[in-house]
């Protein structure tokens, strides 16, 4: 028993290095707050790790867009193709998820293209609007130097995929090419936007508070509303007085602003990645990664004796075989109760593990999925922060927020702690962002362009 308290106790100890102090998150926020700054200025922005792009998006959805739009949603684990009617007050929607093989994410742009224009048509048959010229919402969730709303240069691939011939090109004409390849369908493509910037206008449709959009899934990044006086790259016309910033924060740190946070866990997760050295507060938070990084520590402790009874197995040691779902599935067991830890250990081929050992697991868990909560707690209170507004909504979406049970809590709590007195917020969960969101893109363009005409 000595020892058994003892290990833990240990495993407590190395776990430490996963904390951040009050002092840390401050630091960091001041940093990030420095870096959208850089982002956002003319001088600055060419050498600025978090670049917060201009969007072009201007307008809101005021709730009163009609129509039947068509969406695609390409980025996170799945790719989507959605048929949105937007009516009075409600709206319906129908999807289907395609999946993206493997050997197409890392092949060419010209693959990608071809195999997303072959999802849309075949859906488009599905639905029965194969003959019908629609509009087309895009939802692109990499980072794009957008050069009008229907213009934008990819500028790195992140999340796995790393598509050749396609970095510093146009995605919205290479979708158009592909599309007239097929030379079957009729669209129009009407936006191209970033799945925060989606999450936003999904929310804003019912909230005209929300401001910010944020996504805590297979990658991380927040989009928000800020004065066009401080975009000084903006050069559309300033009739406007706001407009959106993808801020692209999975970037920050990429300088080595976060290093004095990192641990040899976030090290090994950036060097055997297809991107080392990038998306480096990403690989801290996000979906793609949370798994990996508690499989890590666990390796580790396998290997210093103090965890399974120094006996890993073949899984364990596998690179990716600890899903970030694990994650949330543990910590969903009430306290004291170890079933889902159990079916996770018991998959992995850990069935040996002791009461002790899961009791550590779990503990190795919280202290990974805090840490994300607590780094995104920071941005967003340095966003709110930066807005001074004093009530603002952000719409969150994402496999992580949506399904982590602790995360919502834990982001409550820390952002109060950060934000300055006086400053209010809520937190939303946008349902399906990405798809409704480009929907709304595409409508607001039609109404403005209706308008304008
Ligand atoms: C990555 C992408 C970003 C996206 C985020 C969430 O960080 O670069 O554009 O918003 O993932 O999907």
């Amino acid at each position: 028993m000595g020892i058994v308290v003892d290990n833990l106790q240990r495993i407590r100890e190395e776990c430490e290095v996963l904390k951040m102090t009050d002092k840390q998150i401050k630091e960091i926020m001041c940093r990030l707050h420095n870096d959208l700054k850089k982002g956002l200025s003319r001088a600055d922005h060419d050498k600025a790790t978090v670049k917060c792009w201009i969007t072009y998006i201007q307008d809101l959805p005021n709730g009163k867009e009609r129509g039947k739009f068509l969406a695609l949603d390409l980025g996170g684990t799945n790719f989507r193709v959605l048929i949105i009617n937007l009516g009075e007050n409600h709206f319906d929607m129908q999807s289907k998820i395609y999946a993206i093989p493997k050997h197409i994410m890392t092949g060419t742009g010209i693959a990608l293209f071809d195999h997303i224009a072959e999802c849309l048509a075949n859906f488009m048959k599905e639905h029965g609007v194969y003959e019908e010229r629609l509009a087309l919402g895009f939802t692109f969730s990499f980072p794009l130097k957008q050069l009008g709303l229907t213009k934008g240069v990819l500028q790195r691939w992140t999340k796995g995929f790393s598509c050749s011939g396609v970095v510093g090109e146009d995605v919205v004409q290479g979708l158009k090419d592909a599309i007239a390849r097929r030379g079957d369908v009729q669209i129009d493509i009407c936006a191209i936007l970033n799945d925060t910037t989606g999450t936003l206008m999904s929310c804003a449709w019912k909230n005209h508070n929300c401001k910010i959009g944020l996504i805590v899934g297979t990658g991380s990044n927040a989009c928000y509303v800020e004065k066009t006086a401080n975009c000084e790259l903006f050069d559309g016309e300033p009739e406007k007085e706001e407009l959106l910033i993808n801020t692209e924060w999975g970037a920050f740190g990429d300088d080595g602003s976060l290093d004095f946070v990192r641990t040899e866990f976030d090290r090994e997760v950036d060097v055997t990645s297809i991107n080392p050295g990038k998306q480096i507060q990403e690989k801290m938070i996000s979906g793609m990664y949370l798994g990996e990084l508690v499989r890590l520590a666990l390796v580790k402790f396998t290997r210093m004796g103090l965890l399974f009874g120094g006996q890993g197995s073949d899984l364990l040691f596998e690179g990716g075989s600890f899903y970030t779902k694990y994650v949330s599935e543990i910590e969903s067991d009430k306290p004291g109760d170890f079933t889902s830890c159990m079916e996770v250990l018991e998959e992995l081929g850990l069935s040996h593990a002791s009461d002790a050992d899961m009791a550590a697991v779990r503990y190795v868990c919280e202290c990974v999925s805090r840490r994300a909560a607590h780094l995104v707690s920071a941005g967003i209170a340095t966003l709110l922060n930066k807005m001074n507004e004093p009530r603002v909504t952000v719409g969150i979406d994402g496999s992580v927020y949506r399904f982590h049970p602790h995360f919502h809590t834990l982001m409550c709590e820390k952002i109060a702690q950060l934000v300055r007195p006086g400053l209010q917020f809520d937190l939303m969960l946008s349902e399906d962002g990405s798809g409704r969101g480009a929907a709304l893109v595409a409508a607001v363009a039609c109404r403005e362009a209706e308008q304008g005409s």
